[in-house]
C-alpha cells in the first residue's frame, strides 16, 4: 500500500469515479488481510532473531505456573536507571520497504528478592545477540559477580523478554541489563510509530509514540507497569534539521557519525522518576511557539504550516493560566521545568499526557479563527486542561495498577472543566459536566450489564483487560462522583486532602484508598459533619454498579431509594455488597429557597420539611451536584410544570435540563407514565438557555432513532417546530436578522447546528441563509462563498448541501476534505460526507475507511460511525462492521473509546427482534476474535435494543396521540 495520506488529485478522480465495486474491494481486502494477518504472525513469532540468522530453539508453551507465562511481573527485580539510545529511520529501508528504529538499552536494577530469572517486558522487538544470548548481564558492584545467561527467549504471549540464569542474583545488589534490538517504525498508532503527511507536495514522516497502557514494551525492553517508576537518560539519533523531543530538556545536540552517516545525537536531562507509559520520544521537522510562565518553559510544536498560520496561539495562551490554576488547586508547584505540546497528523486517542511532552490529535490542539466552531475551541481548552491535569495526578502520584485508572481518568474529566472555566470564565464551562459526563455515563450505568468503577487488582491482567477500562464508567461515572464527593466535602476540604496526598506519594504510587486517607484527614481537621466516613461513603459509589433513584413523596416527607434500571424487567444483576442502597447527599430547595441539606444512608427516612403544601414545589438534587436521579409524587410533578411554565427561572439551569432527563428515563424505566415525560417539554417555548434545549434535543433524539421511519414522525416534528420557534425568533432578533454572529459561547452557535433536522422546515433555513452569507446549493458552495461560512455552522451547512446534492457535490468535497489546511475544517467536511442520501456513496465511503490512503487509521471507526448516524446508512454501516468485525478490530487497535463509540453508534436505533438476533449473532461470531475496548458495549447494546423493542410496542400509539394533540390544540 503506498504510504502517503493525501493522494494527487487525478489519482483522487479517477479512483472515485471508478469506485471499487463491493466484490473488488472484499477481494482487495481479503488479500491486504491476509497480508497483515501474515505480517503479525511474523512479529507475534516467538523466535528471536538477530537480523533474521540465528534463531534460538522455540519454547513449548509452558504450564501456566511459569513466571514468564504470568502477565504481571513478579517482585523481585526494581528498575532505578534506563539509559535509552533510540534511532528511527524517517526513510523506509529500500530492501523490504519497511520503516524501522534501532536501539541500546541498559536498565540498572535492584535485586530486591533472589532470584534466577530475569523477566522484562518486550513486544515485537528483535535482539541482537550478544555472547549468543539476547542480552548481557553484568553487576554494579565489582566485588559481586553476576551470573552468567544460560538461556534468553521471546515470550511471545506475555510479552517478555526471558533470561535464565546459572545463578542467583543477590538481593540487595545493583545490575544492569544490556540489550541492542530493532523494531519496526509502524502506522499501528501504538508504541514507536510513524505518521505522516504531505507539505509542499512532499511527503513528510514524523516518529512518534502512545505508550499507554501497555506499549512502552514495544520501543525497547522496560519494566512495564507503572508502579516500576524509574529514571530515564534518553538520546535520541536523527538527521540533522529534524527537531527531537522527550520528556525531559534538551541536554546537548551534536553532529556524529554513525553507521557512515552523519546524524545529529541529542542527549536529554535526566527524566524524574516516573512510569515507563508516560515516556515519549519524537523526532519530527515541526516548529513551535513558546513562552515562559514562572520559570517554566511552554512550547507548542505542530507541522510547520499549521505553526506558520497561527493554529497554536489558542493553546499557548490557555496552557499558562491553566498550568498556574493547577499549582493553586493542589498547592503544587509544576513539577517539571517544561511542558511540550504537540499536535500529530496521526494519534489514535485525543491526547495523552506524557509528563512534559503531552501528544495531541490535531483536531485537539490546533485552533484557527476563520474555520474552526466555537465547539471544536471549547474541545481544545477542555482537552489540554485535562492532560494538564494529569501531569500531577497520574504522573507524579501514579496508581499503582490499572484497575484504579478510574480515579486517574475520572478525575482529570472532572478537574478539566474547572481548569478550562479559569482559561474561559465566561462560557459556564462547568455546567456542561452535566451533558457530557453525568447524562452519558446515567445511560450506560443504568443497564444491568453495567459494572462497578472499582476492579480488583488480580482481575485485570493482560492488556485487553487494561483496555477495557477506558470507558464511560472510568471516564464520566469517574468525574460525576468526584464532583459529587468535592462538593459534600467543599472544595476547600476538598483540595486540602489532595494537597496531602500528592505531597506524600510524589514521584511515587497509590491505591485509590490512600486518597480517601487524605480527603478524611482534612474531614477531621475541618469542623465538618459527616453522616460516615469518607471510606464508607465512597465504597456505595464505588465497589456497587450503578445509581439509585431517589424518590421524594411531598404528600408525607418520605425519601426513599431504589437501583434505578433503564429495563426494570431485566435479569442477571449481580449481587451488591450494599445490597444497592447508597449514602447519597440530597441538596434540595422549596419553591426556589435552597434548604438544609440532608442525607439519605438507609433504604428510606422521612424528612418532615420535605412535606409540602399548596402550591409549594420540592426540587432535589440541586445543580445535579448528585449522581442520582430524582423522582417525586404526582402532585409535585404538576407543580414543577407549572413552575417550569411559569416561571422556569426559579429553578436552576441545571435542574431544569435534569428534570427533562429525569423524567424521560423514569418514563423509559416505567416509573413514570411517558406522557409526564413528553409534558417536561412543553416549557421549552420559554426556554432559551443551551443545557436545558441540549438535554431535551438528546431525549427526544431517542424519539427520533426509535420513530424516524414510522407515522410519528411528522407529527413530532410539528410539536418541534412549535416549540423551537420562539428561540429561532429570539435569535433572529438578536442577531439583527441574522446579520451578525451572538456575543455568547454558548449562544445559538450551540444550539442551532446541534440537531436542526428535527425541528428546521425550509423556511427557517432560508431565512437564516443571510448569517452566513450562503445558499444550499452546491453551485454556489464551490465558489468562494464556501469560504465565508461562519465556523459554527459550517458542519451543518456542509451536511445539508451534500445531502441535497448527489456524486458531484460529494466529490467536491472529497477534494475540500483532502486539501484541508486545518484538522478542524477536515473533520467537518469528513462528517458531512455521511450525509449524502445515496447509498452507493455511502458504501464506498464505508470502504474507505479500511484504506489509510484515503481515511487516516486514527478517523476509521468515526467515520462508520458518522454514517451509521444517518438513517441511510445505519443499515449500510451495520453489514459492513459485521463483515469487516475482525479486520477492523486487528487494524484500528482501541483509541480511547473508538470501539465502543463503534459498536454503539452502529446499533444505536436497534429497536427490532430481528436487530437483537443479529447483534447477538454477532455477539457469539466474533467471540473468538473479541471486541477489546468494545467489550461491555456489545452486551450494552443487546440491553438497550431488548429495551428498545418492548418501548416502542409500549409507547408508540400513546406518543403518537399526544404529539398530535399538542399540535392541534394550539
Ligand atoms: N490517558 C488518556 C489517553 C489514552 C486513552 C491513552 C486511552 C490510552 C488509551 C488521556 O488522558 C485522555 O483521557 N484523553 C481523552 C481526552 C479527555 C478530554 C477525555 C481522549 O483521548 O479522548
Ligand atoms: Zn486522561
Amino acid at each position: 500500500m503506498g504510504k502517503g495520506f493525501y493522494i494527487s488529485k487525478t489519482v483522487g478522480i479517477v479512483a472515485v469515479i471508478l469506485g471499487a465495486g463491493a466484490l473488488a474491494a472484499i477481494i482487495a481486502l481479503s488479500v491486504v488481510y491476509s497480508q497483515e494477518k501474515a505480517k503479525n504472525n511474523n512479529n507475534n513469532n516467538v523466535l528471536p532473531t538477530d537480523g533474521g540468522t540465528t534463531l534460538t530453539p522455540p519454547v513449548t508453551p509452558a504450564p501456566s505456573s511459569e513466571l514468564w507465562d504470568k502477565y504481571r511481573l513478579p517482585k523481585s527485580l526494581v528498575p532505578h536507571y534506563y539509559n535509552v539510545t533510540l534511532w528511527p529511520r524517517l526513510t523506509a529501508d529500500p530492501a523490504t520497504g519497511l520503516y524501522i528504529f534501532t536501539g541500546q538499552s541498559t536498565v540498572e536494577f535492584e535485586c530486591a528478592e533472589e532470584t534466577d530469572v530475569i523477566l522484562i517486558h518486550s513486544n515485537k522487538l528483535n535482539y541482537t545477540r550478544q555472547n549468543s544470548h539476547l542480552a548481557t548481564l553484568t553487576s554494579v558492584n565489582p566485588v559481586v559477580t553476576a551470573p552468567s545467561v544460560k538461556s534468553s527467549w521471546l515470550q511471545n504471549v506475555t510479552q517478555y523478554l526471558v533470561l535464565q540464569l546459572d545463578g542467583k542474583l543477590a538481593k540487595g545488589e545493583m545490575y544492569i541489563l544490556h540489550t541492542d534490538f530493532t523494531g519496526e517504525l509502524a502506522d499501528d498508532l501504538g508504541g514507536f510509530y510513524r505518521s505522516e503527511y504531505i507539505e509542499d507536495g512532499v511527503k513528510k514522516v514524523v516518529a512518534t509514540t502512545q505508550m499507554q497502557p501497555t506499549d512502552a514494551r514495544k520501543a525497547f525492553p522496560c519494566f512495564d507497569e507503572p508502579a516500576m517508576k524509574a529514571v530515564f537518560y534518553i538520546t535520541l539519533i536523527h538527521d540533522s534539521g529534524t527537531v527531537a523531543l522527550s520528556n525531559s530538556e534538551e541536554k546537548e545536540s551534536s553532529s556524529v557519525t554513525l553507521d557512515g552517516l552523519s546524524v545529529q545525537k541529542t542527549v536529554f536531562h535526566p527524566t524524574k522518576k516516573m512510569s515507563t507509559y508516560l515516556l515519549a520520544f519524537i523526532v519530527s521537522d515541526f516548529s513551535f511557539i513558546s513562552n515562559t510562565i514562572d520559570g517554566v518553559l511552554i512550547r507548542i510544536f505542530a507541522r510547520k504550516p499549521a505553526i506558520a498560520a497561527k493554529q497554536g496561539e489558542y493553546a499557548l495562551n490557555i496552557t499558562g493560566p491553566i498550568l498556574k490554576f493547577f499549582e493553586k488547586y493542589y498547592n503544587s508547584s509544576y513539577p517539571l521545568p517544561k511542558s511540550d505540546q504537540i499536535a500529530l497528523p496521526d494519534f489514535n486517542a485525543g491526547a495523552m499526557e506524557n509528563w512534559g511532552l503531552i501528544t495531541y490529535r490535531e483536531t485537539a490542539l490546533l485552533y484557527d479563527e476563520a474555520f474552526s466552531s466555537n465547539s471544536n475551541k471549547e474541545r481544545i481548552a477542555t482537552i489540554i486542561s485535562h492532560e494538564l491535569a494529569h501531569m500531577w495526578f497520574g504522573n507524579l502520584v501514579t496508581l499503582r495498577w490499572w484497575n484504579d485508572l478510574w480515579l486517574n481518568e475520572g478525575f482529570a474529566s472532572y478537574v478539566e472543566y474547572l481548569g478550562a472555566h479559569e482559561a474561559e470564565p465566561d462560557w459556564n464551562v462547568k455546567d456542561l459536566i452535566v451533558l457530557s459526563d453525568i447524562h452519558r455515563v446515567f445511560a450506560v450505568d443504568a443497564l444491568a450489564s453495567s459494572h462497578p468503577l472499582s476492579s480488583k487488582e488480580e482481575d485485570i491482567q493482560k492488556p485487553a483487560q487494561i483496555s477495557e477500562l477506558f470507558d464511560a464508567i472510568s471516564y464520566s461515572k469517574g468525574a460525576s462522583v468526584l464532583r459529587m464527593l468535592s462538593d459534600f466535602l467543599t472544595e476547600d476540604v476538598f483540595t486540602m486532602g489532595l494537597t496531602t496526598y500528592l505531597a506524600e506519594f510524589a514521584f511515587g504510587n497509590a491505591v485509590y484508598k490512600d486518597l480517601w486517607n487524605h480527603l478524611q484527614m482534612a474531614v477531621n481537621a475541618s469542623d465538618m459533619q459527616l453522616p460516615d466516613t469518607v471510606h464508607n461513603i465512597m465504597n456505595t459509589w464505588v465497589l456497587q454498579m450503578g445509581f439509585p433513584v431517589v424518590t421524594i413523596n411531598t404528600n408525607t416527607g418520605s425519601i426513599a431509594q431504589q437501583h434505578f434500571l433503564l429495563d426494570p424487567d431485566s435479569e442477571g444483576i449481580p449481587p451488591s455488597p450494599f445490597k444497592y442502597t447508597w449514602i447519597v447527599p440530597i441538596k434540595w430547595m422549596k419553591t426556589g429557597v435552597e434548604q438544609t441539606p440532608q442525607w439519605l444512608e438507609k433504604e428510606s427516612t422521612t424528612n418532615d420539611a420535605m412535606k409540602i403544601s399548596g402550591s409549594d414545589w420540592l426540587l432535589a438534587n440541586l445543580n445535579v451536584v448528585g449522581y442520582y436521579r430524582v423522582n417525586y409524587d404526582q402532585g409535585n410533578w404538576d407543580r414543577l410544570l407549572n413552575c417550569l411554565s411559569t416561571s422556569h427561572q426559579l429553578i436552576p439551569v441545571l435542574n431544569r435540563a435534569q428534570l427533562v432527563d429525569d423524567a424521560f428515563n423514569l418514563a423509559r424505566a416505567k416509573i413514570i407514565p411517558t406522557v409526564l415525560a413528553l409534558n417536561t417539554t412543553k416549557y421549552l417555548n420559554n426556554e432559551r438557555d443551551y443545557i436545558p434545549w441540549q438535554s431535551s434535543m438528546n431525549n427526544l433524539e431517542f424519539f427520533y432513532l426509535m420513530f424516524d421511519r414510522s407515522e410519528v414522525y411528522g407529527p413530532m416534528q410539528d410539536y418541534l417546530r412549535k416549540q423551537v420557534t420562539p428561540l429561532f425568533e429570539y435569535y433572529k432578533n438578536m442577531t439583527g436578522n441574522w446579520s451578525k454572529v451572538p456575543d455568547g459561547h454558548m449562544d445559538h452557535v450551540h444550539i442551532i447546528p446541534s440537531s436542526p433536522k428535527f425541528y428546521f422546515n425550509d423556511s427557517m433555513v432560508i431565512q437564516v441563509q443571510p448569517y452566513v452569507h450562503h445558499l444550499w446549493n452546491i453551485k454556489l458552495l464551490k465558489m468562494s462563498s464556501f469560504f465565508s461560512i461562519h465556523p459554527n455552522l459550517r458542519a451543518i451547512m456542509y451536511c445539508n448541501a451534500i445531502a441535497a446534492g448527489g456524486a458531484e457535490e460529494w466529490e467536491f468535497a472529497w477534494l475540500q476534505f483532502k486539501n484541508a489546511s486545518i484538522a478542524t475544517e477536515a473533520e467537518k467536511l469528513r462528517s458531512a460526507m455521511a450525509c449524502t442520501k445515496q447509498p452507493w456513496l455511502l458504501n464506498r465511503y464505508l470502504e474507505y475507511t479500511l484504506d489509510p490512503n484515503m481515511i487516516r487509521k486514527q478517523d476509521a471507526t468515526s467515520t462508520i460511525v458518522y454514517i451509521a448516524n444517518n438513517v441511510i446508512g445505519q443499515s449500510l454501516a451495520w453489514d459492513f462492521v459485521r463483515a469487516q468485525w475482525s479486520y477492523i478490530f486487528h487494524q484500528y487497535g482501541g483509541g480511547s473509546f473508538s470501539f465502543s463509540n463503534l459498536i454503539n453508534g452502529v446499533t444505536k436505533r436497534f429497536s427490532t427482534e430481528f436487530e437483537l438476533q443479529q447483534l447477538k449473532q454477532f455477539k457469539a461470531d466474533n467471540a473468538q476474535v473479541g471486541f477489546g475496548s468494545g467489550t461491555l458495549a456489545v452486551d450494552q447494546s443487546i440491553e438497550r435494543t431488548i429495551a428498545n423493542i418492548k418501548w416502542v410496542a409500549e409507547n408508540k400509539e400513546n406518543v403518537l396521540d399526544w404529539f398530535k394533540a399538542e399540535t392541534k390544540s394550539k
